[in-house]
């Protein structure tokens, strides 16, 4: 009983002592709060995590974002253009000191950040670049590099004079034009000719598939597929077995994809294009948690991008072909997927 008494007594001291400190009208909960609120706080709004290379990117984020003393409030737009600007607003309403956005509509959001950076916050386009807006700062790939490397392994591997089909992903990402006029510069100055070419809106590679099972004439014609990204090339080998064609006419992609670098050692797929995503993501916590410290962007990789309203600071990072002949150098060595991951299928 006495040592119960005796611990509440020091409590109760400990308490009055806290609360003197306090100041007249602040509570001890409050002081908490100031603390919590001392932290730096991102918002990150993406598109969606339906293509397998985004959890990656958000989890390296989140952890890079943590060890520099940022907390992440991650949202899912699940491919809305709305719901994306209402997190948008969401974020500028909790005061967040940086919005890094991966976005659906690199053409839509222009007046959203106008509101956001009105709140004195700044803005990261990730990955994708948003267009005529007053954004911060852009970190992505060399998206021109991904077009040009999708050309150069199917030059390469003979297209030269020969006959492609171009599968893009959708038209309102503002690297599917970049990888596609690339790739078209490649196929024109070696004399290849696109024979028909469609955008899976929204990035929904299920149009891909659909798009081959009614298009069998153009298949019989063409030498080759070049397809956005892996998951609709997917979509696109899969409905070419359907049609015994896989492994016959040859399809490009993005991302390093398990499935993607398993069918390129299987022969379905002859390239794939490697995008360290675990440096971006590092890269753009750093640069954020800068950013919110009031710091500039600056470092070898650092270049310069015009939006269509300014120039702004561009991070950019190579890419990387992916081919059967250094899949183990790129891909395994670097521990993006296991050497048993990737050969599952090779007896
Ligand atoms: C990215 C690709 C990704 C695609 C679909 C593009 O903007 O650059 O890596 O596969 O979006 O999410």
């Amino acid at each position: 009983m006495v040592k119960i008494k005796k611990v509440f007594l020091i409590t109760l001291i400990l308490a009055i002592t806290v609360l003197a400190g306090c100041g007249k009208n602040e509570t001890a909960a409050e002081v908490n709060n100031e603390q919590e609120e001392e932290k730096l706080s991102i918002g990150m709004s993406f598109d969606s995590f339906v293509i397998e290379r985004w959890a990656k990117d958000r989890d390296i984020f989140v952890q890079a974002a943590k060890e520099r003393g940022a907390e992440v409030n991650v949202q899912n737009a699940n491919g809305d253009v709305d719901t994306q600007r209402e997190q948008i607003a969401y974020f500028i309403q909790k005061k967040v000191d940086v919005i890094v956005i991966v976005c659906i509509d690199s053409d839509a959001l222009s007046d959203v950040i106008k509101n956001a950076k009105d709140a004195g916050i700044k803005v990261i386009a990730y990955d994708r670049l948003i267009n005529n807006a007053d954004i911060d700062l852009y970190v992505s790939f060399d998206n021109e590099m991904v077009g040009t490397l999708m050309a150069q392994s199917l030059i390469d591997n003979g297209l030269k004079g020969g006959k492609v089909i171009m599968v893009g992903g959708s038209p309102l990402d503002n690297n599917v034009s970049l990888v596609e006029s690339a790739f078209e510069k490649v196929m024109k100055y070696n004399s290849v000719e696109i024979i028909d070419r469609m955008h899976c809106d929204g990035w929904r590679a299920e149009l891909a598939a659909d798009y081959i099972y009614s298009n069998r004439d153009k298949l019989e014609e063409c030498d080759a597929i070049m397809c956005g990204n892996d998951n609709v090339a997917s979509q696109v080998v899969n409905a070419l077995a359907v049609q015994r064609t896989a492994g016959k006419i040859m399809v490009t992609g993005q991302d390093a994809d398990l499935e993607a670098c398993q069918r390129i050692v299987e022969g379905t797929q002859v390239m794939t294009v490697y995008k360290p995503v675990e440096k971006l993501a590092q890269r753009a916590a750093e640069c954020a948690v800068a950013m919110a410290e009031g710091k500039e962007i600056s470092g070898p990789d650092v270049g310069v991008i015009n939006n269509g309203r300014k120039d702004l600071p561009f991070v950019k990072l190579q890419p990387v072909m992916v081919t059967k002949e250094n899949m183990d150098e790129v891909i395994i060595d670097s521990g993006f997927h296991s050497k048993e991951e990737v050969y599952l299928n090779i007896k």
